[in-house]
Formats: C-alpha cells, sequence, structure tokens
C-alpha cells in the first residue's frame, strides 16, 4: 500500500509540475519540446523526475573504479542524470553481476544520429564493464502508437536491427528481441508484465503517462512491457533462475517515466530496481526547442544518409549562433549555446581541447558558421559512412545470431575483486 501511494504522490508530483512548467518544456517518450532555444531546462528536469545529477564525484569515483578514463559524453555532461549508478560501481567493485538493458521503438526505417547516442555509449559500457546487454525492438508499441500495420513494425523492428548490429556489438555478449517474437515464445517474460500490469491502476497510469479515457487499452497495458526487461527472470536463457541481477538502463531522459514506474513496482515483486543514466536530446538541426525527429528527414541526420545529402542538410538546416553578418559576428562573436553546429560537435568531437579551441575562436568572432559547419561535416561524413559499410554487411545469419534465445557470456563483473 505504501508503494501504491508513492507512485500515486509520484504522479501527483509530477502533473504539478508539468502544469508549472508546461509553457516551457514538454519532455515524455512521445513528445520533447521547449520554447527555450538553448533547449529544455535539464536541471528543472531533474527535479522534476526526481532523479540525481551526475556530479563531477561520481565521475571520478566511475574512474577509480573501473581505471578508464570517462567517455566524453560522461565527461561533457551530456549523459547528466542517474539513478543508482552509484550502486553498480559498488556492485562492479565487489565482483557482482548486472546487466545493460536499452532499446529502440521501430518506427521508421532510418534510424537517426539522435538514436545512436544511447547505443554508442552502451557499447562503450560494455565494453568497461564487461556484462552481458539486452535490447528491446518494441515493434508493438509503435503498432499501437503509430499508424503503422502490424507487419510493418515487425519489418521496421528487423531493418532497425541491423543498423544496431552494425554499431558494433559482441554477439557472445549481447541479446537482441523483438516483443512480438519474444513474447509469445519465452513465457517468463510474458508473466511478469501480468506481474507488472496487476501492481499499476489506470489512475497512476493516466497520472505518469497522460493516458486519458479515449487512449485504447493496448497502450495503456504496454509500460509493463518495456519494463521487464529490467527483471532477469525476464530471460531464463541467460540468468537461469537467478531474479535479482540488477539492470543498468542507458538511454535518453524521455524514456524516464517508463522506468519511474518500473522501479516503484520492482519491490513489490521481489525484484530489484533497475538503475539509470540518462542522456540529454540531440537537437534537430533546426534548433534545440525540439529532439532529432525521425518523422521529418529535414531534422535529421539519418544513418543512411549520403554525403551529399549531409553536407546539403547541414549547410542548409543547421541552425547558427552566429551574426547576421560577417562585420557583426567578428564583432559580438557567435552563441555556442544556440548554434547547432557547435552542439553537435560537443556530441561527436571526442579531443577535449579541440572542443574547447572551437569555443573559445566561435564565441570570440575568430571564427565563422560556416567553418563550424565544415568541421562537423568532415567529421559525420565518415562516421555515417563507415555506418552504411558495417550495415551492408549485416546479414540474416548475422541478426540469427543476435536474436535466438541462447546463453551469453557473462561472467562476474570484475572477476579480480574480492569476493
Ligand atoms: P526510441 O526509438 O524513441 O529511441 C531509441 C533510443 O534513443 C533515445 N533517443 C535519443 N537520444 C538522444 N537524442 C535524441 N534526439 C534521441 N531520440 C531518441 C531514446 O531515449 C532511446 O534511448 N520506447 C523506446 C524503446 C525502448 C527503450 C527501452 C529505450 C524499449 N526499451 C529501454 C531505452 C531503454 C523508444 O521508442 O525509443
Amino acid at each position: 500500500m505504501a508503494d501504491e501511494k508513492s507512485i500515486e504522490q509520484m504522479s501527483l508530483n509530477d502533473n504539478s509540475a508539468v502544469a508549472a512548467s508546461a509553457i516551457e518544456d514538454v519532455v515524455d517518450p512521445w513528445n520533447v519540446s521547449t520554447s527555450s532555444a538553448t533547449g529544455v531546462d535539464y536541471d528543472k528536469l531533474i527535479t522534476r523526475f526526481g532523479s540525481s545529477k551526475v556530479q563531477p564525484a561520481l565521475i571520478e569515483r566511475f574512474e577509480t573504479v573501473t581505471g578508464h578514463r570517462a567517455h566524453h559524453l560522461l565527461r561533457r555532461g551530456i549523459f547528466f542524470s542517474h539513478r543508482e549508478f552509484d550502486n553498480i560501481l559498488t556492485l562492479h567493485e565487489k565482483g557482482k553481476p548486472f546487466y545493460l538493458y536499452t532499446g529502440r521503438g521501430p518506427s521508421s526505417e532510418a534510424m537517426h544520429i539522435g538514436h545512436l547516442i544511447p547505443f554508442i555509449f552502451t557499447k562503450w559500457l560494455q565494453e568497461v564493464f564487461d556484462v552481458p546487454l539486452v535490447i528491446q525492438l518494441t515493434d508493438d508499441e509503435k503498432f499501437l502508437w503509430k499508424d503503422l500495420k502490424l507487419e510493418e513494425c515487425r519489418r521496421l523492428a528487423k531493418e532497425n536491427i541491423k543498423d544496431i548490429i552494425a554499431i558494433g556489438f559482441d554477439p557472445a555478449k549481447t541479446f537482441i528481441f523483438t516483443d512480438f517474437d519474444y513474447m509469445s515464445s519465452v513465457p517468463e517474460f510474458y508473466r511478469n508484465v501480468i506481474r507488472v500490469q496487476r501492481c499499476v491502476t489506470f489512475n497512476q497510469a493516466k497520472g505518469i503517462f497522460g493516458f486519458d479515457d479515449s487512449s485504447c487499452i493496448g497502450k495503456i497495458a504496454f509500460p509493463a512491457i518495456q519494463a521487464v526487461p529490467s527483471f532477469s527472470s525476464s530471460f531464463p536463457h541467460i540468468f537461469g533462475d537467478k531474479k535479482d541481477i540488477q539492470c543498468l538502463i542507458p538511454c535518453a531522459i524521455d524514456q524516464d517515466p517508463y522506468f519511474r514506474m518500473t522501479r516503484d513496482v520492482a519491490p513489490r515483486l521481489g525484484f530489484r530496481k533497475p538503475a539509470l543514466l540518462h542522456s540529454t536530446f540531440f537537437p534537430a538541426l533546426q534548433g534545440a526547442q525540439t529532439k532529432m525527429s525521425a518523422s521529418d528527414p529535414n531534422s535529421s541526420i539519418g544513418l543512411t544518409d549520403t554525403d551529399k545529402q549531409i553536407k546539403t542538410k547541414i549547410n542548409k538546416y543547421a541552425f547558427s549562433g552566429g551574426g547576421a553578418t560577417t562585420e557583426e559576428h567578428r564583432e559580438k562573436g557567435g552563441n555556442c549555446d544556440v548554434d547547432i553546429s557547435y552542439q553537435y560537435l560537443t556530441f561527436l568531437l571526442e579531443d577535449d581541447e579541440r572542443l574547447e579551441q572551437i569555443r573559445k575562436d566561435y564565441t570570440s568572432g575568430e571564427l565563422l558558421t560556416g567553418y563550424l559547419k565544415k568541421e562537423l561535416i568532415e567529421i559525420l561524413q565518415p562516421l555515417i559512412g563507415a555506418h552504411r559499410e558495417r550495415r551492408k554487411a549485416v546479414t540474416d545469419e548475422t541478426v540469427k545470431e543476435f536474436t535466438t534465445p541462447r546463453k551469453l557470456n557473462y561472467t562476474p563483473s570484475n572477476p579480480t575483486a574480492a569476493s
């Protein structure tokens, strides 16, 4: 009952916060928008969602515990918020197992570069921690939310799996599944779905996800399906009968409502609450008021875009924080906080010193927008080009290798630690 109350309280808090800042920021799994040119106010979001800021001390602890330098996405505050990441570091320190879980809703054939961010980061986490990874493709979610035929959702899921594999995951440690296939083949998964569904009332689901009386019942029941990959007992072929292995979910913060709900019901079911690492959004080309969207190809750089398309899109659409004329720019300088090319460089340019030099020179007016765009194009073209090549090499056989339910090669996260 206490938990029932806490989820209700959480929803109420969330709703009142939404009302207070509705004019500026909307962030949920289906919509992201703000009226501010500098993008979503992420500090406010931390308060609203009740997560914790990734503080320098946590990054330091990560580096000490793992012996690895933090990824630039972590160092630069792009993965800015977390829930219990410190606990994951403790597990690693003690040599206790945990696993990674992330996902994709296959609503379009071509994923965009924003979607790559959580996957690139997840791949790095997997390499650092040497732990199993499960990746969920919610083809059922897209069938319920988008005007798509069921077979089309299944096809898009298969296409997206190829893009995900092309990121370079290790097949010995990675299991990729689609809901339509996995739900009908592994009974333990569906049993957990039903357990979660019994714990959450319609009233609570309305509070968390904004459902109303016209929402179809499939949508109302769906969040349980995104919740249960957080529980190790949903994957008996990987974890046997262990139901207490914690998971860590890297994702952008739009997915947090699903996992607030999951964390609330987990203890009632005797499961571990998932830990999370949340990223900011890779903004749309037109400006940080919205995130990149696959449904508007001109707002995004797609993973299938050609070199020419990349160049044209950046030159034509990437919002500039520069002055209206060269003279004005030289005099007043550029504004990196709103300049989309600079924002993209913070996600993609690994060299800290170079990025800082660009920031200084653009802010002082020495560098023009055209230079930033050129720099960005020179990073994007080989990055997307290499992805296109790796994707071409993914065959149906490779897909089968990743999607067959099987044992993964997992050892305690830090086998050298004292037990
Ligand atoms: P989807 O397909 O909308 O997004 C896939 C992943 O990409 C993140 N994301 C972004 N990250 C940075 N910048 C952006 N512009 C951007 N747009 C999307 C999302 O947060 C997500 O991590 N329901 C989910 C699929 C899912 C899932 C999960 C995601 C199922 N289980 C577990 C994360 C973790 C969805 O539709 O994601």
